[in-house]
C-alpha cells in the first residue's frame, strides 16, 4: 500500500533504543518484500517475535489438477460448496496456475485458537456474505458484503465472524498485488481519473498489544504445505509499527464506474493488477450513452487470458442462467460473448445493476475436483441457438 500509516507508540529514529516503563528494551522487526526494495514495516515488540517452542506437524494442502489441460467454458455454482466449521478447512481452492489460486469457502466460526500466516503468497479475501473483523498483529480492519481484504504474504492474523453465514471468494497471489500503476503518479498517489483514490482504503486500527506468554499456534503456509508451529508469546504483542506494509480493505461498492458513449473495454474495471493477473470491479452504473449504442459485450477472445468472472449480485446483462456466487470460466484462446438475445436485448438499456469480480489470468489455469464437483458441465453449449 503506497500510504504511509502508524499505530501505537514508536520511536523517534528508527533502529534506536526504545525503552519499555521498566526500563529493558523493546525488540524492533522489520516486515518488507521484495529483498529490501519492496514495502515494508517497522514494528516494535514487547517479546522476540522468534520464540519458536515446537513445530509439531506439516500438512500437504497444495492444489491438485483433476483438469490440467482444458479448454471447456464451464459454469461453476459456487454457492453449493459445503460449509465447513474451521477456517482453513473452509478454503477450497477451485482454480490454480503456479501464480495464482482461486478458492471458495464457507467457514461458519472464527478463528479462536491458533493464528494463520501465508508466507507463499499475498490473500485477497472478497466477501460475499457476511461480516466480523479481520484482527492481526498490525491492528483490526471491520469487513462487511462487498470487501475486498488485501492481506499482504507474512501478515499474521485471525478471522472473526459476526455469524455462521459466510461466504468469501480468496485469490492467493505469489506476486505481490497492487493497485493499477496507470491509477498513480510517480510518488504513488492516486491520480483524479482513478475509480478510487486513498479515501476509500480501510486501514488497521485498534491496534491491541497482548503481553502474553504460554502456547500459541501459528500455522503458517508455505511451500504449499501448511506448518504448525508453537511459540512461546502472543504473536500480537506489538506496541506500534510504522511503514508501508500492512493488510487493508477496499469495498467494491466504493469503485466509481468509468462510462463511456459507446462499450468500455474491461481495464476499466480494473481494481488491483500483479505480474500475472488481474482483479476487475463489474459495479452498477449507467449503459453506453451514444444513440446507436450496444451496452452488451462484443464477443471476444481471451488469446492469453484465462477469464474467471465471480457473480455477487444484480442481473448480470450479458448471461442467461447466472445466479449469485454462481461463476463462468472462459479458457484462453477459445471466444465467447454475450447469450442469443441479450445482445439485441441490451440495446436502449439505461443501466444495470451487476455486480461481479473478475479474475483474468495470463496463463493458463487448472482445475481442482472442488471445481468440478460444482461444474454445471453444460455451460459450453449455452451460445448454441
Ligand atoms: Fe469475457
Amino acid at each position: 500500500m503506497p500510504l504511509y500509516h502508524k499505530l501505537g507508540k514508536i520511536p523517534h529514529k528508527r533502529h534506536t533504543t526504545f525503552k519499555k516503563p521498566d526500563g529493558s528494551l523493546y525488540y524492533e522487526q522489520l516486515f518488507g518484500t521484495i529483498g529490501f526494495d519492496g514495502m515494508s514495516s517497522l514494528m516494535y515488540h514487547i517479546h522476540r517475535p522468534t520464540q519458536v517452542k515446537e513445530i509439531e506437524k506439516t500438512i500437504d494442502i497444495s492444489p491438485k489438477a483433476a483438469v490440467q489441460y482444458h479448454v471447456k467454458s464451464r459454469l461453476l455454482k459456487g454457492l453449493e460448496l459445503p460449509p465447513e466449521d474451521d477456517y482453513l478447512q473452509s478454503r477450497k481452492v477451485i482454480l490454480f496456475n503456479g501464480d495464482v489460486h482461486v478458492g471458495l469457502a464457507a467457514p461458519r466460526k472464527s478463528m479462536k485458537d491458533y493464528f494463520y500466516k501465508n508466507a507463499d503468497a499475498d490473500e485477497l479475501l472478497f466477501i460475499h456474505q457476511g461480516s466480523g473483523t479481520l484482527k492481526t498483529l498490525l491492528g483490526e480492519i471491520p469487513f462487511g458484503c462487498g470487501d475486498y481484504i488485501l492481506i499482504p504474504r507474512g501478515m499474521i492474523y485471525q478471522i472473526h465472524f459476526d455469524s455462521e453465514d459466510n461466504r468469501l471468494l480468496i485469490t492467493e497471489s505469489y506476486h505481490p498485488i497492487y493497485t493499477p500503476k496507470r491509477y498513480r503518479n510517480w510518488f504513488g498517489q492516486h491520480l483524479e481519473h482513478s475509480p478510487f483514490c486513498e479515501r476509500d482504503f480501510r486501514l488497521p486500527q485498534n491496534l491491541e498489544t497482548h503481553d502474553e506468554k504460554g502456547d500459541f499456534v501459528i500455522k503458517v503456509k508455505k511451500q504449499g504445505h501448511l506448518h504448525h508451529l508453537v511459540y512461546a508469546t502472543h504473536p500480537f504483542d506489538i506496541v506500534g509499527w510504522d511503514g508501508y506494509n500492512y493488510p487493508y480493505a477496499f469495498s467494491i461498492h466504493d469503485f466509481e464506474p468509468i462510462t463511456g458513449r459507446v462499450h468500455q473495454p474491461p481495464p476499466v474495471h480494473q481494481t488491483f493488477e500483479t505480474g500475472a493477473f488481474v482483479v476487475c470491479s463489474f459495479c452498477p452504473r449507467l449503459y453506453d450513452y451514444h444513440p446507436e449504442a450496444i451496452p452488451a459485450p462484443y464477443n471476444h477472445s481471451n488469446i492469453d487470458s484465462d477469464e474467471v468472472l465471480y457473480y455477487v449480485d444484480g442481473d448480470f446483462m450479458s448471461r442467461k442462467g447466472i445466479d449469485k456466487g454462481y461463476i463462468s470460466l472462459h479458457p484462453a484462446g477459445i471466444p465467447h460473448g454475450p447469450h442469443p438475445g441479450t445482445y439485441e436485448a441490451s440495446i436502449g438499456k439505461k443501466g444495470t445493476e451487476e455486480l461481479a469480480v473478475m479474475i483474468d489470468t495470463f496463463k493458463p489455469l487448472q482445475l481442482t475436483q472442488t471445481a468440478l464437483n460444482l461444474d454445471d458441465g453444460k455451460y459450453y453449449k449455452s451460445w448454441l441457438e
